[in-house]
């Protein structure tokens, strides 16, 4: 089967392997004649970014590269990307590389016409409303990791270094207009950068798929995605050029990030801080804790968990399903404690405090407190699963 489609769900995606050759067909569609491409300074100079400005030139299309994104990414490089916007009269945004680059990109568009500032449209209750659909640039994506599947979401996520959170910022028309999923961008992804990103798409799909809320949509597209994963994950880390591992990884991070918008939870709640105040890699962080998580939640998710073992080829139980994520976390390198991380226990307090009110803290399938998120990160401190 080839793996390649043109899919209009969640958004237009132009899926396959090649498929950066339509980069500029994809400007045009979206309504862009000056794009600035949004990246990092890291992939700025990588084949993937090259290949993309090739294919602009000929096309003739003027584009312009802002690359101070960091890893992460901070106020004040969306700042500097607005600036670079209106300085180069700009009226799209190319939003090319992992979520980070994603995620500024993205954010730098919606509020390439806003007045209000960008904290102001924190994903807080109906704070969207506060802003001018009007002044929302068009944005085409071009994921360069399979993880965080930002290039499908409608939102980006920004740390606030006053507070060292990270916070949501959300509209529904961030969705980019077209998307680009090339799997041949992904192959040169360093294996840890390849573990760390597939695990957060792994991530999406199991707590969307265990979250106490009802949507059968996301629940199937998050069990599929889990079989992806399954199937691929080990194949694209031990080889990176494995084609159709990489592709069915990038069907993965957009079906994680289709489906938790019905639910994240303790994983991701108590990754935030660790990834506000130490700067780790988002979706390495969130594989640490799984199986914390998945044991501290199991009460509540046994029978779901034994249907998705399942559905994996699994014996259905759960702690078929435990020993399965215990395995493939050590066949990919993945730490199984804190120490892996370079964290201690010196801010547990701050951490737990910050877990129990980050956004994704209500989607857990067990209510959290504070006491709770204390005892998972000392659990995953000492490898007490
Ligand atoms: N918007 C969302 O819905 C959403 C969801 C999950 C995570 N996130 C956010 O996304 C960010 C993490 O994104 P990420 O995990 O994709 O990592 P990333 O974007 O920070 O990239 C990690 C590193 O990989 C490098 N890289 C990327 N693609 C490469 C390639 N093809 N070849 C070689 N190197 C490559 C980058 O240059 C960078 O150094 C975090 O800020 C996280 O909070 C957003
Ligand atoms: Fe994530």
């Amino acid at each position: 089967m080839k793996l390649a489609g043109n899919w209009n769900y969640p958004t237009s995606v132009r899926f396959g392997a090649g498929r950066i050759a339509e980069l500029g067909a994809a400007v045009k569609a979206a309504g862009i004649a000056r794009p600035l491409l949004v990246t990092d300074p890291r992939l700025a100079t990588l084949p993937p970014v090259e290949r993309a400005l090739e294919v602009l030139a000929g096309d003739n299309i003027a584009a312009a590269v802002f690359s101070d994104v960091k890893p992460n990414p901070i106020a004040s490089n969306v700042d500097a990307g607005l600036k670079a916007l209106r300085a180069g009269r700009h009226d799209g945004v190319i939003a090319m590389g992992g979520g980070s680059a994603l995620d500024a990109g993205k954010v730098i568009a919606f509020m390439a016409g806003q007045t209000r500032p960008m904290w102001d449209f924190e994903d807080v209750g109906d704070w969207w409303t506060r802003a001018d659909p009007k002044g929302i640039l068009p944005i085409v994506a071009v994921p360069t990791t399979a993880g965080t599947g930002s290039e499908v979401g409608r939102a980006g996520v920004v740390t606030d270094e006053t507070t060292h959170t990270k916070k949501v910022i959300f509209h529904p028309k961030m969705m980019p207009a077209i998307t680009i999923c090339d799997p041949e961008l992904t192959v040169g992804m360093p294996p840890a950068i390849t573990a760390g990103t597939g695990m957060d798409a792994m991530a999406h799909c199991l707590e969307a798929y265990c979250g106490p809320f009802y949507h059968p949509l996301a629940d199937g597209i998050a069990v599929e995605g889990m079989r992806l994963v399954e199937d691929n994950l080990a194949r694209a880390f031990k080889q990176g050029g494995d084609l159709e591992a990489r592709a069915h990884m990038m069907s993965a991070a957009a079906m994680g990030a289709t489906a938790f918008q019905k639910a994240l939870g303790a994983i991701h709640a108590l990754s935030h801080p660790i990834g506000a105040l130490y700067d780790t890699h988002h979706g390495l962080t969130n594989a640490v804790f799984m199986p914390y998580v998945l044991a501290f939640n199991r009460p509540a998710i046994e029978a779901k968990v034994a249907r998705l073992a399942a559905y994996l080829g699994l014996e259905p139980k759960f702690d078929a399903f435990l020993a399965w994520v215990l395995a493939l976390l050590e066949e990919i390198g993945i730490p199984h404690t804190l120490a892996g991380l370079k964290v201690d226990d010196r801010q547990f307090d701050l951490m737990s405090r910050m877990a129990v009110k980050d956004p994704t803290a209500g989607g857990n399938p067990i209510p959290l407190d504070a006491a709770i998120c204390r005892r998972l990160y000392e659990n995953a401190l000492v490898g007490k699963v």
